[in-house]
């Protein structure tokens, strides 16, 4: 879901060696469908031309405060007006200070103290500066008054040393802007709980059993509901996927441990989607030491059941279903009659919708096929597509089930 489509963002950027990547803010912005107004101040036109604004978001450039626009309307008040998300990237110390005592003297600083808009900054600056009180304060004030900060990390800095201090990515500021508009998107305000990834079941301290669970579908879920607004808690056992944009994460390795953490979780939610792949059995036990071949031409490892985390959840639900989701998402990845198995799953685990995908064509690609088989009995048999499709698909047809 992209909500930043048809909105006005007014973009402003200050007098930062980071302006340059306010550059690559500005084109992601226009290509995600928003109509992008550059406003600059004087240090940051500097660092970087006006021209390059212009021609990226087709707009004039917004940069002095007693401006006329074309029909004599005062620009910066026209678009404090006309916003929908004023974006400062980078932020100055100096333009966080004017913007905390309510400064009007630049074109920035103008529009921010007349907008209605919410406004999202990201700072940029030296370590010195950051951690001075004065910035520190300016920037509680500004939190407090509903101004939402990216904070800076830590790295290298223009001036060679390594601190925090560095503009986040302009990726990163992007997900913000993107997170922002979603709070009025339709699961505002809803829990939603995600697993995914395969488990992994120790041998010894160096080998384990798992399986080709890539975790992707799981990540593609999360983004999904963050974009439409859901607080999401991923519970993920993949260590080498971006973690979405103000996603809880709780990393976990067995079986078990997603048991615990879902049990933990769910508490209070509204959603969960079990998309992780969770090992059905473990080593009954788990060698201290390396195992070694020594002489062996075998090696019988005896394994023991896992819990079957969704029919745990099946028994909490009948339970206590006034603290435990009220829509309960499986998959079922199946090599045979998989239409026959995933219903029978949904049926045992108790779930409102099963999504039934064939292997080996699922794990680990880029493009899925799958069926949706609800609690009705109805069934959508899907066209093969991307995992992210996927996830709006499911999300549209979660948002439609009786809660
Ligand atoms: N699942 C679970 N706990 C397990 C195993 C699976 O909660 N120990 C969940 C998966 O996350 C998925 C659904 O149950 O949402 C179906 O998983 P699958 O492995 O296809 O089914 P199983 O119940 O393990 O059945 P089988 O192995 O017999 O196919």
């Amino acid at each position: 879901m992209n909500l930043i489509a048809d909105k006005t963002i007014v973009l402003g950027v200050t007098g930062s060696i980071a302006a340059y990547k306010a550059a690559a803010i500005a084109s992601r912005l226009r290509q995600l469908g928003a109509n992008v107004h550059v406003a600059m101040t004087d240090a940051a036109a500097e660092f970087v031309g006006p021209l390059t604004f212009a021609a990226l978001t087709h707009n004039p450039v917004l940069r002095n405060v007693l401006a006329l626009g074309a029909d004599a309307e005062i620009e910066h008040v026209a678009f404090a007006g006309r916003a929908n998300l004023i974006l400062i990237a980078p932020a100055t110390a100096t333009t966080i200070a004017r913007l905390a005592h309510g400064f009007a003297d630049d074109v920035i600083a103008a529009i921010c103290l007349d907008t209605r808009a919410p406004i999202l900054i990201a700072p940029a600056m030296e370590s010195g500066m950051w951690e001075n009180a004065a910035t520190q304060e300016n920037i509680a004030t500004l939190k407090r008054r509903g101004i939402r900060i990216i904070d800076p990390e830590a790295g290298h800095l223009a001036s060679g040393a390594i601190g925090q201090g560095r503009m986040a990515e302009p990726e990163k500021i992007v997900a913000a802007a993107q997170r922002l508009f979603a709070s009025s998107g339709p699961l505002a305000g809803k829990r939603v709980v995600i697993t995914a990834g395969g488990t992994r079941e120790a041998l010894d301290p160096v080998r384990v059993i798992s399986n080709h669970s890539s975790g992707k579908m799981g990540y593609a879920l999360a983004q999904e509901a963050l974009d439409r607004g859901a607080d999401v808690s991923l519970i993920t056992s993949i260590d080498d996927l971006p973690v979405p944009y103000d996603a809880r994460v709780t990393r976990i390795v067995s079986t078990r441990d997603l048991l615990d953490a879902v049990m933990r979780e769910i508490s209070g939610a509204d959603v969960l989607v079990m998309s992780a792949a969770p090992a059905d059995f473990r080593p009954e036990t788990t060698a201290d030491l390396k195992i070694k071949k020594e002489d062996s031409d075998e090696l019988t490892i005896r394994l023991v059941r896992n819990p079957d985390i969704l029919s745990a959840v099946a028994e909490l639900r009948a339970a206590s279903p006034a603290t435990t989701p009220r829509i309960v998402v499986g998959f079922a990845a199946e090599t045979n009659d998989l239409l026959l198995n995933a219903r029978d799953k949904l049926e045992r685990k108790n779930l409102d919708m099963i999504v039934a995908n064939p292997v080996p064509q699922t794990f680990g690609s880029e493009n899925v096929q799958a069926v949706l088989l609800l609690k009705n009995n109805e069934e959508l048999d899907l066209a093969p597509m991307s995992k992210e499709n996927l996830a709006t698909v499911i999300f549209d047809r979660i948002e439609t089930l009786p809660s």
